[in-house]
């Protein structure tokens, strides 16, 4: 594992390692090498992983795991440029697997700044780390070698294109695990369950039935101190290109002739190449940007005024756009993504937005309250499924006014749902590739992303809201003017 004292490695990364072991998922062999500048020893690198385990872990903390797990903790220091250190890790990676018998199957993540993966990836190769093994040195059995990236994948087509060009010098296809963590995620999953093992959505699931959809993913912490990272990618950049347009896609995707990965890649390719574009940007596109207000009864502080921000930065913290999907199963449904920081709460769901009845044989005055019916698909927090409808409510007129059929996971299943990076992780190491995009998907969604990012940069600054109100006013405008409103936050 490559950049070990990052946030992502501390906070999900090695918690989810932990997990993987406690629920008996790791061999008894496996190991964890991390790879960092800091001047440390293997116990360093234990320590650090015990307090991000204890901090973070999902599953409760059983000495015995841990114990094991640690016998396999190693940590090799080194610059990415330092041959020596990259040697060193080959021969760490050798001992383990003479001591501990891992089997020379090697998962490289790469959890560090894009920039860094040309020379880490060179590296891999330079020292052999990379090297196919033949199966002869094995008796029959050929050791897999795998590398893991996360987003950004690139920060617009040309650079996604680089980036995977110095993937591809190195690493087969195949062998290359592109990580949006939003596909671990069992919510996620659960809308190809809900639209292919169900008989009564696929007939509604359409242009027929759907007025609208709506992809929001809020959230209501700010940018941290990720400053470096977020300033100059944006709302769009960072969760738009990649979580929402794969939660469009699933959203949207015809079914897939069989649940392998190769299939249901090419059926969200399909929907990604479809999309289209507002012909108008302006009116069919929305940006914000934070600034100061108040979360959970604290002030808080604009972007602008967030450490490490240049005063005078266009990053937008709030995106929204209309998109079609050019099919004969959603041809003028529009699908409105947004997505946003310093909103009033924290919360990710795709509403499917039905047309009203044609004709309502009631009195208008008790139908006021009627909305339209919808399901939501609430991927978090709050896991579940909503569907709602309108009902009479109990009196004597026949007033009908919108309720809720909901499904819990926390009411219908006992086992607590697993964090995405436990599921993507396991996935890595045995080699199951469905839930990961692949190079074709990541320069669709740039298709999608560059013409808008390139307007952005071009005509439009982001437009100001206060931290902890639901967006910028040009956000409500856009549905508005096609005679809708976003769900409330
Ligand atoms: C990451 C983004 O991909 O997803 C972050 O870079 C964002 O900006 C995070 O906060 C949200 O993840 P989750 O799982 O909490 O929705």
């Amino acid at each position: 594992m490559f950049g070990v004292t990052g946030d992502l490695a501390r906070k999900k990364l090695m918690p989810a390692v932990y997990d993987l072991a406690n629920r008996g998922l790791l061999p008894p062999g496996f190991s964890l090498v991390g790879y960092a500048r800091r001047d440390w020893e293997d116990e360093d690198f234990a320590q650090l992983t015990y307090e991000s385990v204890k901090q973070y872990a999902r599953t409760p903390f059983r000495d015995t795991v841990w114990q094991q797990l640690s016998e396999g903790v190693r940590f090799v220091q080194g610059d990415f440029d330092d041959d020596a250190a990259f040697d060193r890790l080959a021969n760490c990676v050798r001992e383990l697997d003479e001591e501990r018998g891992t089997g020379g199957n090697y998962a490289f993540y790469l959890s560090i700044p894009p920039k860094f993966f040309p020379v880490v990836v060179q590296q891999l190769k330079r020292s052999g780390l990379a090297d196919p093994v033949s199966s002869e040195a094995t008796g029959g059995r050929r050791p897999w070698r795998r590398v893991v990236i996360e987003k950004p994948f690139g920060h617009d087509l040309a650079s996604a294109r680089e980036l995977n060009a110095t993937l591809d010098g190195v690493f087969p296809p195949e062998s290359v695990f592109r990580i949006d963590h939003y596909l671990g995620k069992e919510t996620v999953q659960n809308i190809l369950a809900l639209r292919f093992a169900n008989e009564m959505y696929e007939p509604i699931w359409n242009r027929g039935y759907v007025d609208h959809v709506q992809i929001t993913m809020a959230e209501d912490i700010g940018i941290g101190g990720r400053a470096g990272y977020y300033d100059g990618i944006g709302a769009a950049r960072d969760v738009i290109q990649n979580h929402l347009l794969q939660l469009l896609a699933l959203t949207a995707m015809e079914e897939p002739v069989a649940f392998d990965a190769d299939s249901l890649r090419t059926e969200k390719e399909k929907v990604l190449s479809a999309v289209r574009l507002p012909t108008d940007m302006v009116t069919g596109s929305a940006r914000g940007q934070y600034t100061a207000g108040w979360q959970g009864g604290m002030p808080v502080p604009g972007y602008l005024e967030e450490e490490a921000i240049p005063p005078d930065s266009r990053t937008e913290t709030y995106a929204a756009i209309r998109l079609g999907v050019d099919t004969r199963r959603w041809a003028g449904v529009p699908f409105y993504l947004r997505a946003g920081k310093r909103l009033p709460r924290r919360m990710t769901e795709i509403a499917l937005m039905f047309q009203r009845a044609p004709h309502l044989p009631f009195a208008a005055t008790d139908t006021k309250e009627l909305g339209q019916n919808a399901l939501v698909i609430r991927i978090q927090p709050d896991e579940g499924i909503t569907v709602r409808f309108g009902s009479k409510v109990p009196g004597t007129a026949m007033e009908v006014r919108d309720v809720n059929m909901d499904f819990a996971y926390g009411e219908s299943f006992t086992e607590s749902s697993p964090e995405a990076y436990e599921r993507l992780l396991i996935d890595v190491l045995i080699g199951d590739p469905p839930l990961f995009p692949r190079q074709q998907e990541v320069e669709l969604s740039w298709r999608i992303l560059d013409p808008i990012e390139e307007f952005w940069a071009e005509n439009m600054k982001p437009e100001p809201y206060p931290a902890g109100t639901a967006g910028p006013p040009s956000a409500d405008a856009l549905m508005a003017r096609d005679g809708r409103a976003w769900r409330r936050l």
